[in-house]
């Protein structure tokens, strides 16, 4: 029976070496140790033992059999701690490679000759304030002198949401409501998005507009003037000649367009400029009396200035952009350059 416990422990300690995984492991332990055994089945054969051997040969089947449990117990918590430690290789993270970086937002160019704008008339003591976009007909239209049947209507390509409700086409109202809340002196700067059926290389159905507006007592051309070539100068250089171009436009009286000499031929003629040598800026006037009827001031008391310009033209020719579209179309290879 001696024999026969030393050749068992041989056998098993040989099928542990050969155990690749857990599962050989348990199944060793079931072989040997468990309750049908073969190390169970051999103590309850005791009684083939002669009696004065029994306790020596009980014993070491015990040795035996917490040697074996023992080496089994460790075994499964190597194969245990290898399976932790592939899983810590696998998720491993090298903290000397290069970090990806983070990517840095830019004001969109728009953004940008926004705020320059409203920087400068800041300093001029003008305030920005906002209007709605979705606009009622007598703001947009009425009550800037475009009565009904007026063809500067049809100049505007208007979204319609229904009879005279519509997508504002520019932030003249503005004006309107601004005056309507508030008595003279009015000095204020609007931005905000416009709305026109119109869209090829140099428009787009949605664009940026400024208004500005200046009311108050012996408000003169020539305050319309000063005013106008000091931000131009601002925004384009000092050196940049300008020009006041007789206009008309129903809400000012009189009225003028600003055009700037071309910055790109700087006045011999390109395409940009359409061979003229001038870029057209702005449209400005005196407020109309009209257009003070309507909100309730003097005209006989209060003269004004007014003027709006589009802020995706004033980016174009600032930063050399030819095609109106790339501002919308949110490609970050075109708006990183800014
Ligand atoms: N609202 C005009 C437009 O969208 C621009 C404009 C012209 C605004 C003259 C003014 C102005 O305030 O006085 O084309």
């Amino acid at each position: 029976m001696m024999e026969e416990l030393a050749a068992l422990r041989e056998q098993a300690e040989a099928e542990l070496r050969k155990a690749g995984t857990e599962e050989d492991l348990l199944n060793v332990r079931t072989r040997y140790l468990g309750r049908k055994g073969l190390l169970t089945g051999l103590l309850r054969n005791i009684s083939n033992v002669a009696p004065d051997e029994r306790p020596e040969f009980g014993k070491r089947c015990n040795e035996v059999k917490e040697d074996l449990s023992a080496r089994i117990d460790q075994l499964l918590a190597g194969m245990a701690a290898s399976k932790r430690n592939e899983g810590f290789l696998r998720e491993r993270i090298d903290v000397t490679l290069p970090g990806r970086g983070v990517r840095h937002g830019i004001l969109h160019p728009v953004t940008q000759v926004r705020e320059e704008i409203c920087r400068i008339f800041a300093a001029l003591g003008f305030s920005v304030v906002e209007g709605p976009e979705v606009e009622l007909d007598y703001y947009n239209f009425e009550a800037l002198n475009i009565p009904k049947d007026h063809p500067a209507r049809d100049m505007q390509d208007t979204f319609y949401i229904e009879d005279n409700i519509v997508l504002r086409t520019h932030t003249s109202p503005v004006q309107v409501r601004i005056m309507e809340k508030t008595k003279p002196p009015v000095r204020v700067l609007s931005p905000g998005r416009v709305y026109r059926r119109d869209s090829d290389i140099s428009h787009t159905p949605m664009f940026h507009q400024i208004e500005g507006l200046l009311v108050d007592r012996g408000v003169t051309f020539g305050d319309l003037k000063g005013t106008l070539t000091v931000f131009l100068k601002q925004v384009f250089g000092e050196e940049t000649a300008l020009r006041f171009r007789p206009s008309f436009f129903p809400f000012t009286e009189p009225s003028a367009e600003v055009d700037i000499r071309c910055v790109i031929c700087n006045g011999r003629g390109c395409r940009v400029c359409g061979q003229s040598g001038w870029l057209e800026i702005l449209g400005s006037g005196m407020v109309d009396p009209e257009v003070f009827k309507n909100v309730g001031y003097d005209p006989e008391e209060f003269t004004g200035f007014a003027f709006g310009l589009g802020l995706e033209r004033i980016a174009m020719l600032k930063f050399g952009i030819s095609d109106i579209r790339l501002f919308f179309e949110n490609d970050m290879r075109f708006l990183d350059q800014f």
